[in-house]
């Protein structure tokens, strides 16, 4: 059988034979590429998949037992559950001196909420220079090396669908000061997007599947199957500091975490997370919990509103620490998982306007609502394969102040008010002047390189000025 013949054969079989509609109308080229795209794709799993996730929503059993996850306070003299912080920032400054630690960006994701033309990463971010989110991260390595001498390496995960053009953003901004050899890029795995009604497989174009990156949680297998891991381990790297590519005031290597992480006694150096208490029951975003002797990340959809809403004998929120996508994971972890025949994470499903031609005339669709179904991995989904896992809270204002969104919540104006808040409180305890209006917000845009600080305690070293004038913008 021709390869055509043999691929229109299983497509037949799993009733998806509508993606060969076009074959005939395309060029040899567009022809085998489209055989090729049809032949990586996981078509055995498609069925299961559409019978699961389509036709029928995955049922949420709430585990048994369900507790709120115990968390290192970031208080350390908390009565809560007093901890050494000195000891763990020695222990982490350890590990990355020692070339043990690298730096892991998921930067696959497309973006649709923000609605950016190109790789989220490349977001002009900084609140007063405009530096998108990349030079930023990129400043964090910079900002490492000047402190502790050694070069972090750093991992970029991107999809197929922006691979290219974000290591030519690297390129044409010459690594932004990095050895180029410091930056290693590999794409994550695609799923393919289904119709919403019917299950069928989309086309993005007569010749085309329309696919969508596999979550995040793809992380695990992309770092596998890119060699990434492998080249890791042989370069000594043994826990992977793991963030989000929205995240402008992200620390890209925190010393303190890092150290806990590796050296809590209640933590397998497997995958540890940082936590926000959450400022209402209803915000919403995911909750560590407990439960059966795990650590695991609940969805806001998921949790009922009851247990959301419990308060502990002081009145404070009981399910308080939410997640903030940042993790360390160790990279035997990830070794011990990918090279698990039976691993997997669930999927999760999204509803999304996805752009498509009709499958029976090939016009264009542009949807107005809803029309298709993306399947996703989550990474905390990984947390429930720990042996113990710990959970670090950390401050809101500190280093939270994502990019989601065009406007509103987490939208580059709210990330503009939070790094300048942050920066604000920084350099009014290094004893600069910082102007306020009546609700007590700074009157002025604010930001600082990660490369000049990373807390308070590095500002002191650098040049400050004795006060900020009321309204101005100042970069340092
Ligand atoms: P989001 O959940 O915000 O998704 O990703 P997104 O795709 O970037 O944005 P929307 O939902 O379309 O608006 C959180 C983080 O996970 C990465 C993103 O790049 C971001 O850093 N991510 C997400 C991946 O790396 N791959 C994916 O498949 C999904």
């Amino acid at each position: 059988m021709t390869t055509f013949e043999t691929i229109r054969t299983r497509l037949a079989a799993i009733d998806q034979a509508h993606l060969l509609n076009f074959y005939s109308t395309l060029d040899a080229d567009a022809q085998a590429a489209l055989l090729a795209q049809i032949d990586s794709l996981p078509l055995g799993d498609i069925p299961a998949l559409i019978e699961g996730y389509v036709k029928h929503k995955p049922a949420f059993v709430l585990p048994k037992g369900v507790a709120p996850a115990p968390y290192y306070p970031h208080a350390p003299a908390s009565k809560l559950r007093p901890w050494d912080k000195a000891a763990a920032h020695l222990h982490g400054e350890k590990l990355i001196r020692a070339g043990q630690v690298a730096a892991f960006v998921v930067a696959g994701g497309q973006g649709s909420r923000l609605g950016y033309e190109g790789p989220k990463g490349c977001y002009p971010a900084g609140a007063v220079t405009g530096k998108p989110l990349f030079e930023l991260f990129a400043e964090n390595i910079l900002g490492v090396h000047d402190r502790y001498n050694v070069w972090t390496p750093w991992y970029i995960m991107t999809s197929p669908l922006n691979h290219e053009a974000t290591k030519s953003f690297f390129e044409s901004h010459n690594f932004f000061g990095l050895p180029n050899d410091l930056v290693r890029f590999f794409p994550q795995g695609v799923m393919p997007s289904l119709d919403i009604k019917t299950g069928k497989v989309l086309l993005s174009s007569k010749s085309e599947v329309a696919t969508n990156p596999d979550g995040h949680g793809g992380c695990i297998r992309a770092l596998h199957h890119s060699g990434a891991l492998a080249e890791m381990q042989s370069r000594g790297i043994k826990h992977l500091s793991y963030f989000q590519v929205d995240n402008p005031t992200v620390r890209v290597i925190d010393p303190v975490f890092i150290g806990l992480h590796a050296g809590a006694a209640d933590s397998s150096a497997e995958m540890s997370s940082k936590m926000v208490p959450k400022v209402a029951p209803e915000e919403k975003v995911g909750v560590f919990c407990h439960a059966g002797g795990k650590t695991q990340v609940l969805e806001y959809s998921d949790l009922p509103m009851d247990l959301q809403r419990e308060r502990t004998p002081d009145g404070a929120i009981k399910f308080i620490a939410g997640s903030i996508a940042i993790h360390v994971l160790g990279v035997e972890f990830v070794h011990r998982l990918a090279t698990d025949k039976a691993f997997s994470l669930p999927y999760h499903r999204a509803e999304k306007k996805i752009p498509c031609v009709d499958p029976a005339s090939g016009s264009p669709i542009t949807p107005t609502e809803n029309n298709g179904v993306k399947l996703e991995k989550f990474v905390f989904d990984a947390l429930e394969l720990c042996k113990a896992s710990i959970v670090l809270e950390t401050d809101r204002v500190e280093e939270f102040a994502p990019i989601k969104n065009a406007s509103g919540s987490d939208s580059p104006e709210s990330s503009r008010k939070l790094q300048t808040l942050r920066a604000a409180r920084w350099l009014e305890a290094c004893g600069t002047q910082v102007p306020r209006d009546a609700q007590g917000q700074p009157d002025c845009t604010l930001e600082i390189s990660p490369r000049t600080a990373t807390s308070p305690e590095e500002l002191r070293h650098a040049k400050l000025p004795k006060s900020i004038e009321r309204g101005s913008k100042v970069a340092l």
